[in-house]
């Protein structure tokens, strides 16, 4: 429990790692309620000087309690490579959004769904379970079922995430910029997809701009649109298919830890749909 809990420790400090920095190109005025780290006057951009050494804590914690563990290098290897493709995935969100480059027609389903799989897919769900399978003397290959149910449920996440960005009833630790920082959100691309030409221009004319004019304009057209509606459905179908592959996991273990992470996940689905019985009353978990 203890080396476990060490690991948990390293793992939420990759994450602080990955947020510091993010908050420092996304500029949302709070995080989890609390004011930017880099926006404390004391601090400014060397909170990116922060970053570094929370990443570098990480090694530090790795090499004291897990250096003689015949999984110490795999460990190694993994947490390597979810870095790796989340700072990939973070590239290129950001690429998309230099004033230059700035190309709403580029924004597409498939743009925002390769950024996804980089950037969110692995860190938060299939990084614990791997580094706990890996402490448990398993072979990451021998799960490849599980992994790809936590991808998918963390890309939902991911896009649940780009939806409470803007309609964050639940979500208000945090305050939105994707309007004003042109970022390729599953709304824009969305509404992308069903707007018709009048509504495109509106984007067109409004999206990425500061102006709270121009992101109220680009929300009136959210609504139009009933984003709100396309959202609920888009969720409920991905709730049923998280649900099936769940259910037909070969391991009653395995399933346990990935419901888990579905009951996290689609806490609003679950309340809404009452003929939810696959997980059970939400507060008996
Ligand atoms: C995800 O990007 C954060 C990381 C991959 C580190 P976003 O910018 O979309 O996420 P939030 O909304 O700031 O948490
Ligand atoms: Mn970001
Ligand atoms: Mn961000």
């Amino acid at each position: 429990m203890f080396l476990a809990s060490a690991l948990g420790l390293c793992l939420e400090w990759l994450q602080a790692y990955f947020l510091v920095l993010d908050d420092m190109f996304d500029k949302p005025h709070t995080r989890r309620d609390h004011i930017l780290w880099f926006r404390d006057p004391k601090v400014h951009m060397f909170a990116a000087q922060d970053g570094v050494i929370l990443r570098q804590r990480i090694q530090r914690v790795l090499r004291m309690y897990f250096r003689e563990k015949n999984y110490y290098v795999d460990l190694l290897d993994l947490i390597h490579e979810v870095e790796y493709q989340t700072a990939y995935g973070q590239m290129n969100n950001l690429l998309t959004t230099i004033e230059e480059e700035k190309d709403l027609s580029k924004y597409s389903l498939d743009l925002h769904r390769r950024i996804v799989h980089y950037k969110r897919a692995k860190y938060s769900f299939y990084l614990p379970v791997a580094c706990a399978l890996l402490m448990s003397g398993e072979k990451l290959e021998d799960h490849l079922d599980a992994k790809n149910i936590l991808v998918d449920m963390e890309n939902h996440f991911q896009i649940q995430a780009d939806y409470l960005d803007c309609y964050g009833e639940r979500h208000n630790c945090k305050t939105g910029t994707d309007i004003e920082d042109y970022k390729c959100s599953w709304l824009v691309v969305k509404a992308l997809e069903l707007c018709n030409d009048d509504q495109k221009k509106v984007l067109h004319e409004n999206y990425g701009k500061q102006d709270p004019g121009c992101v109220e304009r680009v929300k009136e057209l959210y609504n139009d649109l009933n984003l709100q509606g396309v959202y609920a459905e888009y969720e409920g179908w991905s709730y049923k298919r998280a649900v099936k592959s769940i259910e037909s996991h070969s391991s009653t273990a395995m399933q346990a830890v990935l419901k888990s992470f579905l009951v996290e996940v689609y806490k609003t689905q679950i309340f809404r749909d009452s003929e939810s019985l696959f997980i059970g009353p939400l507060n008996s978990s």
